[in-house]
Parts: C-alpha cells; structure tokens; sequence
C-alpha cells in the first residue's frame, strides 16, 4: 500500500526552531513505522521560499531572497540528519521543476473557469506587505504585529473562486468525515466554512518576489497556492526520470499545526478540486508547543523568551533519540502542551533512563553473567506472550490515524510488564539455586525476546538507540511482522553500553 506523509514546508525567513523539529519528527515516525509495516513509503518536507515573509526577512538583511533562501535553507536541511529524520525528498519552492509544474496547475484552475480578475481592497500594512481583515485591522486601523496605521489600498489581481466550493468542502468536512484529524479541528475548518466561503486573491500585484502568473506576467501568485502545491509538484520531480505522481498522490497525510489550518482544510481541497485533482486522504492537524517556563505558566514559544528548550543544545548532549521521544511523549499530539528543559530532564531520567534503559542494561547484564551472554533454549514463559503479541497491533491501529499519543503509550507498556517481570521473577535469586536453573533459563530467553519485541515496536521514536540494542540482541528481521514472542527468540546477546546514560548538563556543555 502507498503511504505519503508530509510536513509543511517551512519559511526560510529565520532558522528552524523546536516547533519546526516536532512536525517534522512526528512525520518520520510514521514514516519509519510504516516502512516496518513493509509498505510503500514517501516522506516530503521542504522549505518555503516565496512571498512577503521571506522578501521583508532578505530586505532587512539587504541581501536578496535568493540569498537569504540559499542560506537559511541549509539550517533546516542540516537539521534531518541530526534529528534521525529519514525523507525521501526535501523541496524548495524556489527549485525550478516547482515553479513550472506550480504554473501549469494553476493555469489549469484558470482555463476550468475558477479565476477572474478583480480588484482588492483594503487595509494594508507596508511592513507585513499584506491586507489585513476589517477585524485584524480594529477601530483604529492599526497593524496589530507592527503597531504602524494601516493604509487604505486597492490591488488589481487574480482571485480564485473558493465560493464555487462551499458546498464540495461542506461534504469534505462532513461529520461523519476523517479527512480533518482530530475531530476538533475538522469541527473548526467546518465552522470556518459555515460563516460561508468568499472568494480569496490568487495572485499579488506589488510583490515581486514569486512565481509569476503565465496569463498575467506583472504578477505573481500569492506565497500560499504556490506553497501548497509543492505536496503534489514535488512527487513529479523528485526521482529523476520518475513520476511518482501515480504512485502515491492523493496524499495519505499532511501533518500541520494548527496556525495554518485554514489553508490546508480549505483553501488546499478547493484547489485540488478546481484543478481536477483528487484530495488528499487526512490531514492531521496538531496543538502548539508552549513553554513552560520556572513559575509553570506557559506561553507560546518564542526565541525571545528566557527558558526556551533549545533543540539543538539538546541534540548536541543526548542526540537525537530523547528529543524524539519527549517532545511526543510530553504534548499530547492533537493539543497544545508545554515542554520545558525540567520536563525533558524528568521524562529522560524516569522513564527513557530508569525504564527501557535500565530493562536492556539488566536482561542483557543478566544474560552475560549467569549464561555467558547465551540466551537458554528454554522456551518461554507462556504469561507475557499476551500482552506482548497484543502491541505491535495497537500501535498500528493508532498509527493508521496518526495517533502518535496513545502509539507511544501502547508501545511502552510491555516496557513497564517486563520490569515488572523482573521483580517478579527476582532471577538474581533464582541464580542462586541451582535446583531452579530451568526457571532461570526460561525467565531469561522470555526476557531477551520481550525485550526484542520492544525494540522492534519502539524503534520508530527511538531509531539509533533501538538499533543498538537490537543489534546486541543479534536480531536479524527488523520489520513489525516479527514483533510477536517468539518470532526470533536471540541467540546470543552482547553486552550493551547504557542507553541513556546519566548527561551532566554542565560539563556536557562545556
Ligand atoms: O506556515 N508548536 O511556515 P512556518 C508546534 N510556510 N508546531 C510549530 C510551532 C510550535 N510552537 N511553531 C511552528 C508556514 N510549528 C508555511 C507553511 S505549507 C504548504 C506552508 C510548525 O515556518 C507547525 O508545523 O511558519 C506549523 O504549522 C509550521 O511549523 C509553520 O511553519
Ligand atoms: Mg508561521
């Protein structure tokens, strides 16, 4: 089965930050996890290039957008392989194979009779080179980012009829629909939709900085239709000499934050409508990440804010497997939740060190010193085969909904049985009797092929980390089909450096 998932492509105006980093990761585990599913994968993300953000960032700068692209593009691709991120493409919206395609679909929409010119009025702000809303704009006709008074402006451009698909977006977001994941942003773009659709400005007069328009080359199509488009024009140019177009368009998910909703639920169905392209099957949208900073309140993030969790600080000293694991371990995916370096410190400690570490150090410790690192062809234990075999099946009913939350938490529990196992069982003690040397040998090989099992479920948040460990238990077949007790109990298990070894935050830094 294809599976396409995306992350939105991120503006190059400044450096990637944690919030630009969770998208992005929540993207690769499903990516990962789908792959371990055995199923036909692509992964997009990408940057952003065009429009007034990126035009105002690059003037301020003095240099030009190109310039400021060029450089600031290599921050977020520099970013993938620290965060363990495994796309299949990266696309810049300034790549020429882009811009074309992005010219011949709107082109399209154009020829089918959704575009006609028009003129644009309102309030404008020269700073944000942008209208803004009656309500944006307030009694006193302020900008309400820039604080300066707003002119009074008129723009002739291209406007795209959104209106004509009021009622095909009604049925879109219909109640019984999952196209908008979860259920409360679905009800939100409904809503949005309800207030009735107008028509919306597909192009810009003022602006230069974009793509311009083939029937109209003075313009050039406003930042959000050419940014949009980049889910399906990448797929036509990512392979050389393939068009992946077939294979996996519609796509399967757009993960997005809920910022940018609007244009993902509406304006982007719309367009594909109106260009004669299918929809894509989801797009899950989920919550901000806020910061908590040392008095527990909590504010959106934001680089001027002192206790700011610093991705790449964080990725320097524990690489890249914690920062995974926490940020959607800590924030309910679907919900704004707050992370915080005493957060990422609590959850690393209690549950990444003193849990799943602590389980692989002792099963593996264990193995070495009573059977020389031989795991007993015992049999198993037949009381954790049940919840074992339960959890690679959880997870992928999860997964199926990109319900990265309750995935984790299901791949976490047979954690929290086998240690549990281990107190029960006490082998310390058994290893003492050697009337119940057999005991021993089962309670080891239950432990070592539990503890695969884990790894192989797990292994999606916590790539490297898991890797390791799977390596040490010799295990061969990585896929999810061999997550079950039983499938390939270890032969030998080798011993394993901690996983998550106690980091001094101090002299790390140092
Ligand atoms: O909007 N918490 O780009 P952008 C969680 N170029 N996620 C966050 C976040 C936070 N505090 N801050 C940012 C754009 N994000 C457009 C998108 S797509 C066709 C064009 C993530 O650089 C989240 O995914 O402003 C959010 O939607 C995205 O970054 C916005 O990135
Ligand atoms: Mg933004």
């Amino acid at each position: 089965m294809a599976f396409y998932v995306t992350t939105p492509i991120y503006y190059v105006n400044a450096a990637p930050h944690l919030g630009h980093a969770y998208t992005t990761i929540a993207a690769d585990v499903l990516a990962r996890h789908m792959r371990q599913r055995g199923e036909d994968v692509f992964f997009l993300t990408g940057t952003d290039e065009h429009g007034e953000p990126v035009a105002l960032a690059a003037e301020r700068e003095g240099i030009t957008p190109r310039e400021l692209g060029d450089r600031n593009v290599e921050h977020f691709r520099a970013l993938l392989p620290q965060l363990g991120v495994t796309n299949d493409f990266f696309i810049r919206t300034s790549d020429p194979e882009h811009e074309r395609r992005v010219q011949e679909v709107l082109q399209r929409v154009h020829d089918n009779g959704h575009v006609y010119k028009g003129t644009y009025e309102g309030w404008y702000c020269p700073r944000c080179a942008d209208f803004k809303s009656d309500q944006e704009a307030g009694e006193d006709h302020r900008c309400p980012i820039h604080q300066i008074p707003l002119d009074r402006e008129r723009e002739d451009n291209w406007f795209f009829r959104l209106s004509a698909f009021q009622e095909d977006l009604e049925r879109l977001l219909a109640e019984d629909s999952d196209f908008v994941l979860p259920r409360h942003f679905r009800n939100e773009a409904r809503a949005f939709v309800a207030q009735g659709l107008h028509d919306v400005s597909l192009t810009r007069a003022r602006l230069k900085w974009g793509i311009s328009v083939p029937w109209d080359p003075d313009q050039v199509f406003y930042v959000w239709f050419d940014a949009l488009l980049n889910y399906v024009t990448a797929l036509a140019f990512a392979r050389e000499g393939d068009d992946l177009t077939e294979r996996f368009w519609p796509a399967t998910f757009h993960l997005i934050g809920k910022d940018i909703l609007k244009f993902h639920t509406v304006y982007w169905p719309a367009l594909l409508l109106a260009a004669g392209l299918p929809v894509p099957q989801h797009v899950f949208v989920h919550g901000f990440l806020l910061m908590r900073d040392s008095s527990g309140v909590e504010h959106k993030m934001s680089k001027s804010l002192g206790n700011v969790l610093d991705p790449f600080e964080v990725l320097a000293t524990y690489g890249a497997d914690p920062l995974r694991f926490y940020v959607l371990r800590e924030v309910s995916f679907g919900q704004d939740g707050g992370v915080s370096t005493a957060g990422f410190a609590a959850r690393y400690e209690g549950e990444l060190a003193n849990e799943l570490g602590n389980l692989a150090s002792r099963v593996t410790a264990m193995l070495a010193r009573y059977r020389d690192g031989e795991v007993p062809r015992a049999g198993l234990d037949p009381e954790l085969r049940e919840e074992i075999d339960a959890t690679a099946g959880q997870v992928c009913a999860h997964l199926d909904g990109a319900q990265l939350t309750p995935a984790l938490d299901a791949a976490w529990q047979p954690v929290r049985r086998l240690n549990r196992y281990v107190e029960e069982r006490a082998p310390w003690a058994l290893a003492k009797d050697p009337q119940r040397a057999g005991e021993l040998d089962r309670t080891l090989a239950s432990l070592a092929e539990g503890l695969r099992v884990v790894a192989i479920v797990l292994a999606p948040w916590l790539p490297d980390t898991m890797d390791r460990l799977l390596d040490a238990l010799g295990a061969q077949d990585r896929t999810l089909a061999s997550a079950r007790y039983g499938a390939e109990v270890p032969g030998r298990v080798e011993r394993l450096a901690p996983l998550f070894p106690k980091v001094d935050l101090d002299t790390a830094a140092a």
